[in-house]
């Protein structure tokens, strides 16, 4: 056959549109939403996870961290002060988990932030949870530095997992312009080390969906 056809021609062009439409959508959607951004809390949550950990904490355990070692215990078959010597042994700057395979400990790790971490830094990983005096842009896992860590290294693993472990705090101005300390408290005796690395699971998790080498177009300093 020669020359051009014209359907043919048509659907290339259709095809074109559709595309620009797409990007221009793309871009339109990311101002109010980041667009390859965090994917919503209750996508990641397997509900039996949300079960599991539920009755776990159901049992009256103190603190999570002792609920999840009993239960780790029961199920290891050995004695509660073995599973702790076990999970203080756990590295602090490697996680056992891998975000990018292990949807089962993303998920797990979901459940953590729902119940410890939403509270502030907001159901969407955006900084605006309703425990907030003000919007925290730096608790912000769509803000380009986080993003970064994320995308292009994974997560910054060992610096999450000690500023989760020992806790944090941020001056900002509230909403009057008053200057106050905003704490996260450290969670070291609250979570085990294990459930710790779940949570950071979960965060690495967020940007998953962008390839590897995809490259954020600026960085934060
Ligand atoms: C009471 C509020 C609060 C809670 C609850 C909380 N955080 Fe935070 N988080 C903060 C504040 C405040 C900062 C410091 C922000 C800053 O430095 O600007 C922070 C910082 C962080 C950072 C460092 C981010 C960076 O820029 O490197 C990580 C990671 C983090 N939190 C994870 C968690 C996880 C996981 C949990 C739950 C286990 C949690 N946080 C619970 C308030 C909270």
């Amino acid at each position: 056959m020669f020359g051009t056809n014209p359907t043919g021609e048509h659907v290339r062009n259709y095809r074109a549109v559709r595309a620009a439409a797409g990007i221009t959508g793309c871009v339109a959607f990311s101002v109010l939403v980041s667009c390859a951004g965090p994917q919503p809390l209750s996508r990641a949550i397997r509900p039996q996870d949300e079960q599991a950990y539920d009755e776990m904490m159901a049992r009256g355990a103190a603190t999570p961290r002792l609920a999840f070692l009993t239960n780790r215990a029961e199920e290891m078959g050995i004695t509660l002060a073995e599973a702790e010597r076990r999970d203080d042994a756990l590295s602090s700057t490697r996680n056992p988990f891998n975000a990018r395979r292990d949807p089962v400990a993303v998920s797990r790790g979901a459940v953590i932030y729902k119940n410890e971490c939403m509270a502030c830094h907001g159901e969407h990983v955006d900084g605006r949870g309703p425990a907030l005096p003000v919007p925290l842009d730096s608790l912000n896992f769509h803000r380009t530095g986080l993003r970064w860590d994320i995308t292009m290294r994974g997560g910054a693993a060992g610096k999450w997992f000690k500023t989760i472990e020992n806790g944090t705090s941020v001056e900002v101005k509230d909403k009057s312009g008053t200057p106050i300390t905003i704490s996260m408290p450290p969670f070291k005796d609250r979570l085990a080390r294990e459930q710790i690395w779940l949570a950071v699971t979960y965060l690495q998790s967020l940007d998953k969906d962008i390839p590897e080498s995809a490259t954020p177009k600026s960085t934060e300093p």
